[in-house]
């Protein structure tokens, strides 16, 4: 029988690509959202690529008795991938209970469940953010962790904290937090990808977004930082070969191959790039001219940051793959499939 794995915010962007890929492994996905940041059509989409609708149940994870009740009927889960958060960064400086609540509260439901029902393994989307602005880089997985910049940042640190001590209290459960860098593009179908409510925040939402003609111009957040060009530097990772991390550590899991009931493993490709490469990058592959200009830095950034991989590669044996011209190539193509540009 296949193994049974809980999806949270499985309709959301980084979900709905894991969502595939455990599907094209053999696993049997269920999928739990409230659609807060993503739409119902996403799972006709992953029945396109994949053949197979997920089974989907829409409610919200804060809720502590809908997420007793659901664990109630489905008796059967061997792990859960937890995903659903709120996650804008200058949303959670404006609203920090509203992500409190959120991000905190959900993580503490369902690892209440788990020890209720029984559910031994749980994957968690962390972020490289609670790293800040590392004094050494590449960034290992034992770099120190810093104050967060902002409610949402601190959300990741507070929910590995909650990961930590709950694990080290309970020898039953298993979990791994993976820290993502900067993911980008989309599945290389264009039938998922990341759709941003209203004005993107995130750099190649805003690249593709211009290039489509919907925001007038590009603003790079200044050119003053300490690197080659000025312009401040992230490990972006392809989507996929993120989702693809989830079904590795997923499977250490299941077959007990951790070393720790409790792990953490970073999620980039060790590559560093410039706004200002990414800018030529996607003129490059996609031949459109992007309108940019150059402006202030963005409070609250870090100058540059990228991963040691070190660990994930030779520990998880999972590897970034795919090359960053293919991956802005994807994010373009998803956008046109969106705005219906031929
Ligand atoms: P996303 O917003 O596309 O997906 C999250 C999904 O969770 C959405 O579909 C949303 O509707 C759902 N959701 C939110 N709160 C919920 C709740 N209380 N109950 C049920 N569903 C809920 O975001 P994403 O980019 O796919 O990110 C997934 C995870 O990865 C998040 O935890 C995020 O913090 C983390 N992460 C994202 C990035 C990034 O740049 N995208 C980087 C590092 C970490
Ligand atoms: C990348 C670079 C910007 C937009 C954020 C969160 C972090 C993580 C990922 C979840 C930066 C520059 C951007 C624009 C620009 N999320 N930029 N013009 O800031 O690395 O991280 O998302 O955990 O927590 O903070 O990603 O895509 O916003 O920015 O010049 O219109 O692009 O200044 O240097 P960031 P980003």
């Amino acid at each position: 029988m296949s193994k049974k794995i809980l999806v949270t915010g499985g309709t959301g962007y980084i979900g709905s690509h894991t969502v595939v890929e455990l599907q094209k492994s053999g696993y049997d996905v269920v999928v739990v959202d409230n659609l807060s940041n993503s739409s119902i059509e996403v799972l006709d989409n992953i029945e396109e690529i994949t053949g197979k609708k997920p089974h989907f149940e829409k409610f919200d994870l804060a809720e502590r008795d809908k997420t007793d009740n659901f664990f109630k009927q489905h008796p059967n889960i061997d792990a859960v991938i937890h995903f659903a958060a709120s996650k804008a960064v200058g949303e959670s400086v404006e609203k920090p209970l509203l992500y409190y609540r959120n991000n905190l509260v959900s993580l503490i439901n369902l690892m209440e469940c788990q020890i209720k029902y029984n559910v031994p393994n749980i994957v968690f989307s962390s972020s490289c953010t609670v790293y800040g602005q590392p004094e050494k880089l590449p960034v290992t997985e034992t770099t120190p962790r810093k104050d967060a910049e902002s409610p949402y940042g601190n959300t990741k640190r507070v929910n590995e904290d909650i990961l930590h001590d709950t694990i080290s209290a309970n020898p039953n459960l298993r979990g791994i937090a993976l820290r993502y860098f900067n993911p980008i593009g989309a599945h290389p179908s264009a039938l998922i990808g990341e759709l941003p409510l209203g004005i993107p925040q995130n750099l190649v939402p805003f690249i593709t977004q211009t290039a489509a003609g919907i925001r007038e111009e590009l603003k790079v957040f200044g050119d003053d930082y300490d690197t080659p060009d000025g312009s401040a530097i992230r490990d972006y990772i392809n989507v996929v070969d993120l989702a693809k991390a989830h079904v590795v550590a997923i499977e250490r899991l299941l077959n007990g191959k951790n070393r720790q009931n409790y792990e953490v493993f970073n999620l980039g490709t060790g590559r560093g790039v410039s706004v200002l490469e990414m800018v030529k990058g996607f003129e490059k592959v996609t031949g459109v001219k992007l309108q940019y200009k150059i402006v202030d830095r963005r409070a609250g950034d870090i100058e540059k940051i990228w991963a040691d991989t070190t660990y994930a590669n030779e520990e998880l044996g999972w590897k970034a793959e795919e090359g960053l011209e293919e991956t802005l190539h994807s994010a373009w193509n998803w956008e046109k499939r969106i705005r219906g540009i031929q």
